[in-house]
């Protein structure tokens, strides 16, 4: 049976208090025997999470980052370095999230270099694509992930693609309620698996698939029974440590 990586994705949400909420609850849990929890919080409250996670989560909970600059440090004001990311224990980072693409204008060339940064720093990526509702509905969604991977990630050293990780998000799913069915979320997993072998980057068969857009514990069962997907990056359903708990439990 294939492992399943559940990762929060907390965007810019909560302030500490919640956060110790969050851990009241979720350091009783019992992760689901197959299951990987990741959580991404805000960059300002890394450090704070970080801390809650060695001493309550005995490293049941990995910590990431939600964004970072393309550059490993130096002048860039305002920035986050993936060299300081790794330096705190940060394990993995987000790049390209619809709602950096969207709101941020980031690229998919620029996306490639931040990946790269963030891997030639030992962190794994969790690289974002998906569709809006517009070019799903005029049936350009494969046509849209295959760009967003050619020029996102085939253009990386081969030897570092082991350490990405696809997340499939369509815009229209995310913090909308409306969650792409299984078969549609399925039908995309197994389009980017075969194009990943297509386009000879190595070891299709491994790479991991997460769904995102309006995961819940009310819908997780079905997402994760279908064969290509291989996990969720969730926003909303994240925050609160029971639901965190239950998403994870059931995995
Ligand atoms: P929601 O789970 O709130 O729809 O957000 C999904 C998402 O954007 C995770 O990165």
């Amino acid at each position: 049976m294939r492992e399943k990586y559940i990762v929060g994705n907390w965007k810019m949400n909560h302030k500490q208090e919640d956060i110790s909420k969050f851990f009241e609850v979720f350091s009783k849990t019992t992760v689901g025997k197959n299951c990987h929890a990741w959580v991404a919080p805000q960059a300002i409250h890394l450090p704070f999470v970080l801390e809650l996670s060695n001493k309550k989560c005995n490293g049941k909970l990995l910590v990431g980052g939600q964004n970072c600059c393309y550059e490993k440090s130096g002048a860039y004001t305002g920035e986050i370095s993936p060299e300081a990311l790794k330096d705190i224990g940060a394990t993995f980072v987000i790049i390209g999230h619809s709602e950096r693409r969207a709101i941020y204008k980031e690229q998919n060339s620029e996306l490639c270099k931040k990946s790269s940064a963030a891997l030639s720093c030992g962190l794994q990526v969790i690289f974002c694509v998906g569709e809006t509702l517009e070019e799903r509905e005029s049936g350009k969604t494969e046509k849209v992930i295959a760009q967003q991977i050619i020029e996102g990630i085939k253009p990386l050293d081969k030897k570092s693609l082991q350490n990405i990780i696809i997340a499939y998000e369509p815009v229209w799913a995310i913090g909308t309620g409306k969650t792409a069915t299984p078969s549609q979320a399925e039908d995309v997993h197994k389009f980017i698996r075969t194009l990943w072998e297509k386009e000879g980057l190595p070891n299709a068969h491994d790479l991991i698939i997460l769904y995102g857009g309006s995961v819940k514990p009310a819908n997780i069962g079905e997402l994760m029974a279908q064969k290509n997907i291989d996990g969720a990056l969730v926003g909303g359903a994240s925050l609160k440590g029971e639901d965190f708990s239950a998403l994870t439990i059931a995995n």
